[in-house]
């Protein structure tokens, strides 16, 4: 993919454009894809799509400027404009459903998944409303994008104003039918997540792992793992991982973040209990076991069978 488009739309913010060098048309990207950037380092890196979903020639991602982040070191201090770059086809750990309502908060550069879903909702015409939480107003990134769209509104909440966002006030106040989709740091998401009510629909996207007390941090047993495929069984020791004893056995699984929060290692249980530490799939899929993240999912039964 080769550098269309690099600019500068916020202080600290690149917007960088990726299109196919011969023009061809590129993998579908549903609203909430994120796409990993190969760094020439060996790195990997994921982004949030940004750009238009209808848009077959172009991924857009933007790029936060972290003091001694490898990823927007790169694009702030080495990217130029006709690079090309290794990327992966879109990944979609953070899915847009149709409803006919959403409640929708971004914090920061948290809007960039927010983004192609709001516009989806203001093209079908559902009301839509996003708390924007940004430490500067004026360098809110998309601010007139987004107040341009039809059928919502955006209630902006800079910090230097003193706007905070009331999250308790604001998830009581919102009918638990009213799916939330919510992206930002990690204290905005929590917020979110600790003020939810039963059975409110919220949906989050991780860029680090979810929290999650006492699971973590619980002590690792052993078990066993049967790889269906590959006719090889293995022992999973406390302090390995499944994708790591795997690695070792010769198997082979795509893997990417390896801290379970961009789903690339997802495999499919066929027996067996898995004990689910990954911040990508949702309650509904943990309680089914159809699927778990070997790189930091472990197993509550002594044995699970993979399909891999
Ligand atoms: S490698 Fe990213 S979730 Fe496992």
């Amino acid at each position: 993919m080769r550098v269309h488009r690099l600019d500068r739309i916020a202080p600290q913010i690149r917007l960088v454009e990726l299109r196919d060098p011969e023009g061809r048309g590129l993998p579908p990207a549903e609203p909430g894809a994120h796409i990993d950037l190969h760094l020439p380092d060996g790195a990997i890196r994921s982004y949030s799509l940004c750009g238009d979903p209808a848009d077959r020639h172009a991924y857009r991602i933007a790029v936060l400027n972290v003091p001694g982040g490898r990823g927007s070191g790169f694009v702030h201090g080495e990217l130029a404009l006709g690079a090309d770059l290794i990327i992966s086809p879109p990944r979609n750990n953070f899915r847009f459903d149709a409803a006919a309502r959403y409640l929708f908060i971004a914090g920061g550069i948290g809007i960039t998944p927010l983004l192609p879903m709001i516009r989806r909702a203001a093209e079908r015409g559902a009301d839509w409303v996003l708390q924007y939480c940004v430490r500067n107003a004026a360098t809110a990134p998309f601010l007139d994008d987004l107040r341009a769209l039809p059928h919502g509104r955006v209630d902006l909440h800079a910090a230097d104003d003193g706007r905070r966002l009331a999250v308790d006030e604001l998830l009581a106040s919102t009918p638990v039918d009213v799916p939330v989709y919510c992206c930002g740091p990690q204290r905005l998401m929590e917020a979110v997540a600790a003020a939810a009510r039963p059975g409110q629909d919220v949906r989050f996207e991780w860029f680090t792992p979810r929290p999650e007390p006492g699971r973590r941090d619980a002590a690792d047993d052993s078990f066993e793992v049967v790889c269906a495929r590959s006719a090889v069984t293995v022992t999973v020791p406390a302090g390995t991982s499944i994708l790591d004893a795997l690695y070792a056995a010769g198997v082979e699984v795509d893997s990417s973040c390896e801290q379970g929060i961009c789903g690339t290692c997802e495999t499919t249980v066929l027996e067996g209990e898995p004990d689910h530490r990954d911040s990508v799939l949702s309650d509904a899929e943990r309680a089914a076991g159809k699927t778990m993240m070997l790189c930091v999912s472990r197993a509550r039964s002594a044995r699970l069978v993979l399909d891999v």
